[in-house]
């Protein structure tokens, strides 16, 4: 089962690689549009890399919260069949979605951008995930720690969420154009907080299995943490609709609230780093750095959020490239450096292959952080460009609007090719491990 499990977590690095290959070529294509025009333009490949990362961070949520599953549970039945059921749908809708795109075959909403029918794979898949999951973890004690809360509310608000996302094939949710607006921001702001309790909840998971100290999963700091992350996940939707008409508390609430989440994250990790013992830091050096990474890629995403989601100021920053700041720093810097720690932690990278191999690892990692900064600030700067233009200078014509834009987003480009080829290095080392372990074959890497 185990192997089952590592092949999918494979089938996830491989999602991850497909993001960074065409988050690159669509970067190109929006620069060079007559080159890719008769190819594929910019708003076909923009799908095509924002689906390959999205089913990346819940395939390795997924991936890694089934093989900690097994770890934290290995006395309980384990509802192995649901798991490979959940595998089988799961990979097979996103081979279809892939499949569809190819054939120019669109549809959906924002970020599910394929033909809805295939929606319902991926719900089949799901509500497996959640047998397979909940048949094991009803069985448990009842006293169970926080990072099984964060698994379990994730993977449950996932289901809620993207079924409250499909609403729109009703209509009564379809004809109000502003209901419709209204809902697909809600639902997706409030689907990135269910995959952030699956990942913050391996971030606590790591944590524990790297300072061996199983009171961070369990005093009142992470309890509460994880009642505020609750919160967050039911309430700070409110900052992705500040632009459609709604009552103004509505706003100071999702704004008050969405503030407080990260400011714990940051105050677990450091009470994590302090206590941890340097042979044991040490021990999992991978993963720890990966730790460190999203730490830091918190309190930076947490200034900007702050900034941004100033109501004054969303007005302004809303649809430029800041909102493409927020969503790719926190899910590059947050999401995914937590994730390739979980994956470091499960392949025992730390404990086997060559020096070689681990110094890869690192100069991706180097080139990887680097490069972000550099990407991120550029879409900051280009973002922060056209709101001045547009609503302080009124600038209305397009293209006057975009030609200072379009010279900082060179340098978006640039650090885009060197922060893919950094990841994809990573993802690559990672992937030699997972092949080397499925063919029992650790001592050649
Ligand atoms: C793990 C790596 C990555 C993740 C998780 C990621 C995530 C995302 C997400 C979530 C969006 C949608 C943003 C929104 O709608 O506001 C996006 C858009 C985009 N990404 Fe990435 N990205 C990654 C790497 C890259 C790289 C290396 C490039 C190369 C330059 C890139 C280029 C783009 C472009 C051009 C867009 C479209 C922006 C727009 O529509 O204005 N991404 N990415």
């Amino acid at each position: 089962m185990q192997a089952l499990y590592k092949g999918f977590i494979g089938f996830a690095l491989i999602l991850l690689l497909m993001g960074l290959f065409f988050g690159v070529i669509a970067a190109i294509a929006f620069f060079k549009p007559d080159y890719f025009l008769h190819m594929m333009p910019f708003q076909q490949l923009r799908p095509f890399h924002v689906s390959a990362v999205l089913f990346w961070i819940i395939s390795g949520a997924a991936g890694s919260i089934l093989v900690f599953k097994k770890n934290v549970f290995h006395g309980l039945p384990q509802k192995n069949i649901f798991g490979i059921a959940f595998i089988v749908l799961w990979v097979v809708s996103i081979l279809l979605i892939f499949l569809s795109y190819c054939f120019e075959q669109f549809g959906g909403r924002e970020y599910w951008e394929f033909p809805p029918v295939l929606n319902v794979i991926i719900l089949l898949a799901w509500i497996c995930l959640m047998i397979s999951f909940f048949g094991t973890v009803l069985k448990a004690a009842k006293d169970q720690p926080v990072y099984v809360w964060m698994w379990s509310t994730g993977i449950l608000f996932f289901f809620f969420t993207f079924t409250e996302q499909n609403l729109w094939h009703i209509p009564w949710f379809r004809n109000s154009f502003l209901k419709e607006m209204t809902i697909q921001w809600k639902s997706n702001g409030s689907m990135v907080g269910a995959w952030n309790q699956m990942i913050y909840g391996t971030a606590v998971y790591l944590m524990v299995k790297i300072s061996g100290d199983e009171t961070i999963a369990k005093n009142k700091k992470a309890y509460f943490f994880y009642f505020l992350g609750l919160t967050n996940l039911i309430f700070n939707w409110g900052h992705h609709i500040y632009n459609v008409p709604a009552a103004a508390w509505i706003r100071d609430v999702s704004y008050l609230i969405s503030m407080t989440e990260w400011l714990i994250v940051i105050s677990i990790i450091q009470g994590f780093k302090n206590k941890l013992e340097e042979s044991r830091k040490f021990t999992y050096l991978l993963t720890y750095k990966f730790l460190l990474a999203s730490e830091f890629w918190v309190f930076m995403n947490l200034l900007l959020a702050l900034f941004m989601s100033v109501p004054a100021i969303n007005r302004y920053t809303h649809g430029t490239h800041i909102t493409v700041a927020h969503a790719m720093g926190t899910t590059i810097g947050i999401n995914t450096m937590i994730l390739l720690g979980s994956i470091a932690y499960i392949l025992k990278m730390d404990a086997g292959g060559s020096k070689k191999l681990r110094m890869d690892v690192k100069a991706g990692y180097w080139l990887s952080q680097i490069s972000l900064l550099v990407f991120w600030l550029a879409l900051i700067i280009a973002g922060i460009i056209k709101g001045y233009q547009m609503q302080v200078l009124h600038v209305t014509v397009f293209s006057k609007v975009m030609a200072p834009v379009l010279e900082v987003l060179k340098i978006f480009l640039y650090s885009g090719i060197t922060l893919a080829i950094g990841i994809a290095v990573i993802a690559v080392c990672m992937l030699r491990f997972v092949s080397a372990s499925l063919l029992n074959a650790s001592d050649e890497l």
